[in-house]
């Protein structure tokens, strides 16, 4: 068992702490949040540990992203900038009732919950989360601080570029491109690409302002 951090203690981090705990191989020792995040604590029985400021005080942990946004944001890739720990600390987070394809690769803090599927050739990158029940079919391409959220479903060579956050139940047509920092609401159906930084709606999906 390895040690593991968790940066974060709110809904999302008490998410993953039960997701590594899952995983059997991690051994939570606690959470890091300038909040006291005490629902986590009574909840989980982990402890806070203090703010990130206090992670070199585990230097042999691994550590993991556990603060989230339902939009596209800078704060994940701005913690990870601030901690500034090599790749190697990070963990890869995968919940034992997930599908991960042996040919799939996954790129350090990136965290794959219950019932996700991972296909063949699929590259997922570092930081993304891929949350549950979601659907990564073969050779997609994943690019970094992506959040893929519940149910969604991103079809064969698809490929969604850096930071952009797929909504409940979207789906991204086969060998499609979704630029970078894109928003695509939950349930819309991607069947073009857009230029970076639009949000996305509807069936087809159309941009809204
Ligand atoms: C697209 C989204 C970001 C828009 O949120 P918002 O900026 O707060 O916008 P609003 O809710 O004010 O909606 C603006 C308009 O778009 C419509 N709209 C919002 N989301 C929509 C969606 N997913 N599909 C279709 N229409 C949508 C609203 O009905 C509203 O229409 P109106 O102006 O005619 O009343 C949001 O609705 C969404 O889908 N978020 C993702 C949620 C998610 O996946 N959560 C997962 C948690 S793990």
């Amino acid at each position: 068992m390895q040690n593991l951090i968790v940066i974060g203690g709110g809904e999302l981090a008490r998410v993953i702490i039960e997701t590594a705990q899952a995983q059997k191989c991690w051994n939570v020792i606690g959470f890091v949040d300038p909040d006291p995040c005490i629902e986590t604590t009574r909840r989980l029985g982990v402890e806070r540990l203090g703010t990130d400021d206090d992670l070199p005080a585990y230097p042999h942990a691994r550590i993991i992203l556990g603060v989230g946004t339902i939009k596209v944001s800078d704060i994940r890739r701005n913690i990870v900038a601030r901690v500034a720990m090599p790749a190697s600390r990070w963990a890869t987070i995968i919940h034992p009732a997930a599908y991960v394809s042996p040919s799939a690769i996954l790129s350090p803090g990136a965290i794959v919950l219950a019932g996700a599927v991972i296909c063949s050739g699929a590259s997922i990158g570092s930081h993304c989360i891929i949350n549950l029940g979601a659907k990564i079919d073969h050779d997609v391409h994943v690019g970094s601080f992506v959040h893929v959220a519940p149910q969604a479903a991103l079809g064969g060579g698809s490929r969604i570029e850096d930071d952009s956050y797929i909504g409940m139940g979207a789906i991204v047509r086969d060998h499609l491109t979704v630029s970078q920092r894109t928003l695509v609401g939950m349930g819309a159906v991607v069947s073009k690409t857009f230029a970076p930084g639009k949000t996305l709606v509807g069936l087809p999906a159309r941009e809204i302002k």
